[in-house]
Formats: C-alpha cells, sequence, structure tokens
C-alpha cells in the first residue's frame, strides 16, 4: 500500500468515525450511560444498519417521547418528520429540560421527567452487566451481556406500528394515534378477540363497538377461523400478512424486500406501507376499503359519506346541527325539542342511509305500519330503519334509540326514516362538511424547580467524557489497524458496491471458480452460462457476455442498478466482472433449471405452473411499475424464468439490453436482443411501432400458453391445425378453439396434466393470457394487473364490507 492510498484511507476513517461518535451511538450500557432529552440530536441509539433510530422525538411544544423511528436519510429532503414506530410514553410526554432515559445499576431502564419523576421504565431487574441495543429489525433489545438473556424488548409492547417480524400475540394489541401528529392514544384498536380472531374495534369515550370483520356477515362468513387459539399474527418482510385465524393477505408489491410497517392508523384503518427508494411512504395493503364503515367517525346524528375526491365527509341528519365543528367525533344535536305525543310527529325518508347498532326491537318480517307504530310507542326511538331482505322476499324493522355509525350508501333496500316534530320544515339536503383533523400541537409548559448541578458530579461528568473520548481513540487505533490488514484485498469499486452485497470479481477468480469456464449450464441472449463455485463455496451461474459496451464505467453505471434491483421474483446479482475485454456478471444459480427445460421434462403439475406464472407477473410488474429506473425486459420466454429449489420461479437476464452491443445482436437471426425471440415477440417489433412495456406483456402471454398447452410457439414441427405467419399459429389455435367449444379450457390444455388440475384457476389462465396477446397493446393488461387477476383467486370476502 503506498503513502497517498494509507493516508486517504485515514482520511476517511476519521471522518467515518467522528460522523459515528458525534451524531449517534450503538448501544446504552449499564451504570455511566443515559441519553438526555438537552441533547436530542446527538444522543440518539442507532441502528448496525442505520434504517431505526432511538431517541427523544418532540411531540409537542417542550414535549419530548422516547420513541424509535425510521431514520430519514439526508438526501430525502422532502420528509420533514419522521416516521414514528413506537414510542414508551406515548401518554405521559416528558418535558424538554432535564429529563433522561437512563439504564439504571439494577438493571432497570427509567425514564425521569425534568429529574424527578419516573414517568415509565422496563421494570427489569438484573446483577450482572447489560446494554440496550436497536437491533436491525428496529427492535430495542435489553439483554444482559453474558449469556444474552433478553430482559425486555419493544417489541413486545406495540403501540400503533407492527414491524416486519413482530408477532402481534393474545396479550398485545395496535392502538391508534389520536390524530396524525398527536402520539398520544386514540380510540382504535387492533387485536385478537376472546373468539381467536382478528379484529378492528372502536373504543370511544361515551360507545364501543367492532367494526371488522364486518359484523353485517358473521366471522366465518368472512373467511376466519375461530379455532387456532394461538393467536398470533405477522408480517414478513416479503409482505405477506399471517394470522392464526387464517386473514392471510398478500401486499400489492409483495416479493420486493422493502421498509414495510403494519400500522392501525387514526383514521381506525389498518395499512400496511412500504417506503420507496426516495423514502417516501405508499400504501400497499389496506384492511378496509370503505372507510365509512368505520365507527366513530362522525359521531351521533350524523352521516358519513365517502367521496373519491376529497374523502370521507361527515353531515348531520335533519334537524340536527353540528356539535363541534372541529372535532366531528362529537357528532350532532338535535334543533327541535324532543315530544311524546305521538299526534305531533312525523317521519322523514333518508334513502339509502343506514345506521349501525343500538336496536330497540328486531322484527325479521314487518309491515311498514307497525315498525312505525312501534317507534311511535317509544319515546326514546328516535327513528327506525326499514329494509327489504331479497333472500326471504320481506321487509326487516329496526327501531333505533341512537343513531350512531351512519353511513351512506348503505344496503341496497335500506331507508331510514326519521322521528322529527310534525308542520316544521327541515331541509333534506344537508350541508356537508369535510371531515378536518384538529391537529394544532398543543404546548406543554411545565414548570419544576430547578437544582444545582454539584461540582463533584460535574467533575465525574468531564472525567466520564474523557475517558470516552480515549476510549474511541483506542477503538479507532484497533479499527484501523484491523482495516489496513485487510486492505489488499479492497479494490476501489468493490469498496464502495460491497454495502449493497454486489461485488467485483476479477477475470482469475472466476476462471477458478467456473474451472476455466468448463460446465456451461445455458446458452441466452448475449453469452454463454456456465456454473460456478465461488471463494465462500456460494454456487453461482456465471455469464460471460460476448459482445458487451467495452467502457468500463458505462458498464459499471448500467450494473450497479440491475445490481440494486431486489425482488423474489427476479434473479439476484452477486455482481461482476469488467477487466480488459473481458465483461461477466455473476448472478445466484437456480437448483431446478429453467421453465423451458421443465415444461421439456413434464416435471410441473398445474398448482406449480399457476404459482410460476403469478410469481412471474410479480417479477416483471416490479421491474416496470415500481424500480426507480424505468426497466423493459424486452426477451420474456420460458429460457429466461429460472425455478429455484421450491419452484418459484425468478426472472433472468433483465436489463441486458443496454449492456449488449445492439448492432451485433440485430444481425443475429434467431436471436435478437432487442426484438425478443421469435415466436414470443409482439405485433409492435413487426409493424416497427413504439415499444413500451406492453410487449414483456404480449411475451408473458405466450408463455402462459405455452404453459398451460405444452405447446411450443418457437417451434416449426409443432402439430397445430392453421398456418399464420410468424408467432401467430398457436394464438390462432387457441382463439378458435374458445370460439367453437364450450369446453375451451379442457381441449387446450396440456395432455401431460391429464384431468388433474383446477379447472377454475386454469381458466382464469388461459383468460389472462389471451388479453395478454391482445394485437393492440392498448387493449393489454398492465403486469401489476395480471397479478391482480391472478391473486383475486385466492382472495376472501373480508376487504369492503
Ligand atoms: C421535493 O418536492 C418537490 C415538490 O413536490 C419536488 O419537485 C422535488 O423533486 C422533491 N425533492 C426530493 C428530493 O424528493
Ligand atoms: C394455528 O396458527 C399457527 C400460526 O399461524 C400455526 O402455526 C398452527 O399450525 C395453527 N394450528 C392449527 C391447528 O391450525
Ligand atoms: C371542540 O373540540 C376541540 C378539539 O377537541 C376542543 O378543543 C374544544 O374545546 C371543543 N369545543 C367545544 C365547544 O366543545
Ligand atoms: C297531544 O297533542 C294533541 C294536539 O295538540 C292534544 O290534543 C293531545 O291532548 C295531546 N296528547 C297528550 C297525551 O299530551
Ligand atoms: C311474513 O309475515 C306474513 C304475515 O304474517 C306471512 O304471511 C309470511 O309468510 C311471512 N313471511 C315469512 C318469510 O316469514
Ligand atoms: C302502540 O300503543 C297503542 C296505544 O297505546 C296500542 O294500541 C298499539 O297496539 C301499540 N302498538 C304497538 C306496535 O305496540
Ligand atoms: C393529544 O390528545 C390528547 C387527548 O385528546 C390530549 O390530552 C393531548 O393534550 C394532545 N397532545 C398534543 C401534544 O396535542
Amino acid at each position: 500500500m503506498n503513502m497517498a492510498s494509507s493516508a486517504l484511507m485515514l482520511f476517511l476513517l476519521v471522518l467515518y468515525f467522528s460522523f459515528q461518535f458525534s451524531s449517534s451511538l450503538d448501544a446504552l450500557n449499564k451504570g455511566f450511560s443515559s441519553l438526555s432529552v438537552e441533547k436530542a440530536e446527538q444522543d440518539i441509539i442507532v441502528s448496525e444498519n442505520g434504517m431505526f433510530s432511538a431517541g427523544f422525538f418532540e411531540v409537542g411544544g417542550n414535549a419530548f417521547s422516547f420513541a424509535i423511528w425510521f431514520t430519514t436519510r439526508p438526501d430525502s429532503q422532502n420528509i420533514t418528520t419522521p416516521t414514528v414506530v413506537w414510542m414508551a410514553n406515548r401518554d405521559q410526554p416528558v418535558n424538554g429540560k432535564r429529563s433522561k432515559l437512563s439504564l439504571l445499576h439494577t438493571g432497570n431502564l427509567a425514564l425521569v421527567d425534568a429529574g424527578q419523576f419516573q414517568v415509565w421504565s422496563t421494570e427489569t431487574e438484573s446483577n450482572v452487566p447489560t446494554e440496550l441495543r436497536l437491533g436491525n429489525d428496529g427492535n430495542l433489545v435489553l439483554r444482559e451481556l453474558p449469556g444474552g438473556h433478553i430482559l425486555w424488548q419493544s417489541f413486545d409492547f406495540p403501540t400503533d406500528t407492527l414491524l416486519p417480524g413482530q408477532h402481534l400475540t393474545r396479550s398485545t394489541q395496535l392502538v391508534s394515534s389520536r390524530t396524525e401528529s398527536n402520539h398520544s392514544s386514540g380510540f382504535y384498536k387492533f387485536s385478537f378477540d376472546d373468539g381467536n380472531v382478528l379484529t378492528l374495534v372502536y373504543d370511544g369515550p361515551d360507545v364501543s363497538s367492532t367494526y371488522w370483520p364486518s359484523p353485517a356477515i358473521t366471522v366465518w362468513q368472512a373467511g376466519r377461523f375461530t379455532y387456532n387459539s394461538s393467536r398470533i399474527a405477522v408480517l414478513n418482510p416479503l409482505g405477506a400478512f399471517d394470522s392464526s385465524d387464517n386473514y392471510n393477505k398478500r401486499t400489492s408489491d409483495y416479493g420486493a424486500v422493502l421498509p414495510r410497517r403494519l400500522t392501525i392508523d387514526h383514521d381506525g384503518n389498518l395499512r400496511v406501507y412500504s417506503q420507496d427508494l426516495s423514502q417516501k411512504w405508499y400504501v400497499s395493503l389496506q384492511a378496509i376499503s370503505d372507510s365509512c364503515t368505520i365507527h366513530g367517525i362522525c359521531g351521533a346524528n350524523s352521516v358519513c359519506r365517502f367521496d373519491l375526491k376529497k374523502g370521507r365527509k361527515c353531515s348531520c341528519v335533519p334537524g340536527y346541527k353540528v356539535k363541534n365543528q372541529s372535532d366531528w367525533s362529537y357528532g350532532c344535536e338535535s334543533i327541535f325539542a324532543a315530544t311524546s305525543n305521538e299526534s305531533k310527529v312525523t317521519f322523514l325518508e333518508l334513502g339509502q342511509v343506514e345506521f349501525y347498532g343500538y336496536d330497540a326491537y328486531y322484527l325479521p318480517n314487518s309491515t311498514y305500519t307497525h315498525c312505525e307504530s312501534l317507534c311511535l310507542n317509544n319515546s326514546n326511538c328516535k327513528g327506525f330503519q326499514y329494509s327489504y331482505d331479497n333472500g326471504a322476499g320481506v321487509f326487516k324493522c329496526y327501531t333505533k334509540t341512537q343513531l350512531l355509525n351512519g353511513h351512506f350508501p348503505g344496503a341496497a333496500g335500506t331507508i331510514t326514516y326519521l322521528k322529527v316534530p310534525k308542520g316544521k320544515s327541515f331541509p333534506t339536503s344537508y350541508e356537508d362538511s369535510v371531515i378536518r383533523n384538529s391537529d394544532c400541537s398543543v404546548k406543554i409548559h411545565r414548570e419544576y424547580s430547578k437544582k444545582h448541578v454539584s461540582r463533584f458530579v460535574s467533575f465525574l461528568l468531564w472525567f466520564a467524557t474523557a475517558i470516552g473520548v480515549l476510549e474511541a481513540a483506542c477503538v479507532f487505533v484497533v479499527l484501523f489497524l484491523i482495516r489496513s490488514q485487510h486492505n489488499s484485498s479492497i479494490d476501489p469499486h468493490g469498496h464502495h458496491l460491497a454495502t449493497v452485497g454486489f461485488r467485483k470479481f476479477s477475470y482469475s477468480e472466476l476462471k477458478k471458480a467456473t474451472k476455466g469456464f468448463s460446465q456451461e449450464i445455458g446458452r441466452g441472449a448475449g453469452g454463454i452460462v456456465y456454473k460456478a463455485i465461488l471463494s465462500d463455496q456460494r454456487i453461482a451461474a456465471v455469464k460471460k457476455l460476448n459482445d458487451a459496451m467495452q467502457g468500463e464505467g458505462e458498464f459499471l453505471a448500467e450494473v450497479s442498478i440491475i445490481g440494486r434491483l431486489n425482488h423474489m421474483n427476479l434473479i439476484e446479482m452477486w455482481g461482476y466482472c469488467a477487466e480488459g475485454k473481458h465483461r461477466l456478471l455473476v448472478y445466484e444459480y437456480m437448483e431446478n433449471g429453467s421453465l423451458a427445460d421443465n415444461l421439456s421434462s413434464n416435471t410441473l403439475d398445474w398448482s406449480k405452473r399457476y404459482n410460476i406464472a403469478l410469481g412471474t407477473a410479480r417479477g416483471l410488474a416490479y421491474l416496470h411499475e415500481e424500480c426507480l429506473e424505468w426497466i423493459l425486459h424486452c426477451d420474456i420466454k420460458p429460457q429466461n424464468i429460472l425455478l429455484d429449489s421450491n419452484y418459484q420461479p425468478k426472472v433472468a437476464d433483465f436489463g441486458l439490453s443496454k449492456l449488449l452491443n445492439r448492432d451485433v445482436l440485430n444481425n443475429d437471426r434467431n436471436f435478437s436482443m432487442i426484438r425478443g425471440t421469435r415466436g414470443y415477440m409482439a405485433p409492435e417489433w413487426v409493424f416497427n411501432l413504439a415499444v413500451t412495456s406492453k410487449v414483456d406483456v404480449y411475451s408473458y402471454g405466450i408463455v402462459l400458453l405455452e404453459m398451460i398447452t405444452g405447446k411450443n410457439p418457437a417451434s416449426d414441427i409443432q402439430a397445430i391445425n392453421g398456418d399464420e405467419p410468424y408467432n401467430g399459429r398457436l394464438v390462432t389455435w387457441v382463439r378458435e378453439k374458445k370460439r367453437e367449444c364450450a369446453s375451451w379450457v379442457e381441449q387446450i390444455m396440456d395432455s401431460a396434466l391429464g384431468s388433474n388440475y383446477d379447472e377454475n384457476k386454469m381458466e382464469i389462465l388461459a383468460r389472462v393470457a389471451l388479453d395478454c396477446i391482445e394485437e393492440d397493446n392498448e387493449q393489454r393488461p398492465t403486469m401489476s394487473q395480471v397479478v391482480e387477476m391472478l391473486q383475486s383467486q385466492d382472495c376472501d370476502p373480508n376487504g369492503g364490507a
């Protein structure tokens, strides 16, 4: 190592450590250390991967809570408030002066307000050294150092958020925050009920009720299973939410490894959020689609209506006025005096308005006059709901003592009749009021008497600081020594890219790993693929590119984009080699080979085929729609869909079109990167039309047809009726069968499957395939619509109702 590079290394390390030490901590140790509210900006514990931070979080003027949040990167300028995932003292913030979180000698972690009152503690005890550390998963763990026994962890005490891997159990619940900016406990709760079912409950100041799963249907109708008393629910990092009551859901971006969280929001809805690369959150799963069915939104005597543009709106029913304009949960009050003299009241019709709960009487088969007189006879009756039961062909009657959880439109055929005084006119079209959250922050000002810090204590503090600095210097020197020993193996690019598990390989290294490029496992666009065993014993697939772009910088730029893509249905790239004229790519190795191999050797039953179709669609949807860089594959075919040991598909060879020298490929008749492969090409290529992501959709559709029929669209010797130019023959044959016979799915099915398949699912697959190969690219669905269509097969009726 020469002088200049060691000097540079030293400089970088100094920079690195000065940053680390001035801005954050790794852990809190028993005895000396505490976090102080005055130094809220620096006294932050950061997880090793940097994703999470824990420290004092300002929740109001001079009011702080000890919290964990997603660290905001400095380049995400637009994100001003970090996303909090946990709070120790959400309902009792501490003063901005002299408040402290300390890990005491007794092993207790305690939060003290203004140097005086303990507002929160873990109530733990230990007489061995302990440490508080924030895990890469966002779990704050208090652990005994010898043995590693966990004394306490934040994952066992969630507030309103579950992080991937965190269990919701029989003893935990999520409680929403009060409003978007007020983090104290709100009215909505998410937990298992006594019948082992996951529920959302409105637990307001006056009333309480379950609104999800919908009370209009039984839990069985909602697809829930009530006999598994393990009561565990968990979100995994790929976006699958699974609960022991069979509420199993996949997020819309399922499969991508992204920061995610499941939160019960202050509006009572349960959502899974995912974070894109610019650190913005988007909703990838939502429990309730019609948010007016959430209870407690508009308060008593009002009706909630959902408007796609403006969101939810509350309005008072006729004859009532709003109690508190700035908080609709107070509801509305009547503007007339109640009367019990039945000859002085009348009923006002509110079409399609439905109220939930508080029925004095329920008659399953009633006449209008009978229902009306029931309400007239009861001075507490505010009105009645009269609805037609389609199944039985009769009218149902509910008389209401309270008008709560009103929403419009309710079930079809439902009318509510409102009891009002005779002879007065009330406007039947009531004024709308868009719900506003009163979100101005309340300032908490507390006065406390000041105590002087003794001289001895301040001396101790200085002493501790000095020791700390010395310790830091030692660590620094040791690390530097370790670093410089390893330095010979670090190359300038590899160092930078190592952070994403992606590295540069030398040509000789790969030559050795592939045993001199001896074991060929495939031939694809632009190169031959060899099996390799890397120095760390991982098995890899190494692709040697024939005619790759020669500029190394350009090549690296493209390759590192591909290396950043991360989805369970995309082949992972581990690294590359660019040396002299050699350009190689290193990928993970797939045990079960390609879809093409498996189709020809007939190893796939119908359910594997369906899963492969769904997984492939997910991978492509991610490429098309969710990456920052817009990527078309342009060469979808069974050879490029690889299968792992569980027959999960992974799309390979994406992003290559930019790496390869186009002229050379265009001259290759059989194998053009630009135009895809014969048999799978979209008509746009042939007719020279604008190329969009729909070319991949087309090729995908052909692959589906091949999976269904077992017939290869590119093969000339296939015995398919008809005779069409280019790749139309398989397509024409399937379309004809569909036109001609009702049992068309059966007719086109791969004979190798016999009659052993789910007819419904295969029909869905065939219909999706035909949609994808529409000649007009506008008519083809997008890949994410394909995912939805295939996924809706596994759906339960739980969502909206
Ligand atoms: C911040 O927001 C503005 C306006 O919405 C946008 O133009 C800009 O690109 C954003 N910056 C970042 C870093 O996202
Ligand atoms: C109950 O649920 C748990 C967690 O989802 C699962 O592991 C277990 O197999 C289930 N038990 C039964 C009897 O279904
Ligand atoms: C209305 O609600 C706001 C916010 O909750 C509250 O501060 C105010 O006191 C209420 N006003 C009345 C008249 O109840
Ligand atoms: C109800 O009102 C009518 C008309 O005002 C009156 O004649 C009658 O006496 C009242 N009945 C009772 C029970 O107050
Ligand atoms: C409803 O009530 C009417 C009158 O009592 C009766 O004739 C009819 O059979 C009832 N219908 C059902 C479905 O119970
Ligand atoms: C309502 O009260 C009147 C008189 O008190 C009685 O005749 C009638 O049957 C009652 N109606 C119902 C449905 O109870
Ligand atoms: C948050 O809401 C609670 C309950 O409504 C209230 O007591 C508290 O003062 C609010 N805190 C802030 C900071 O707005």
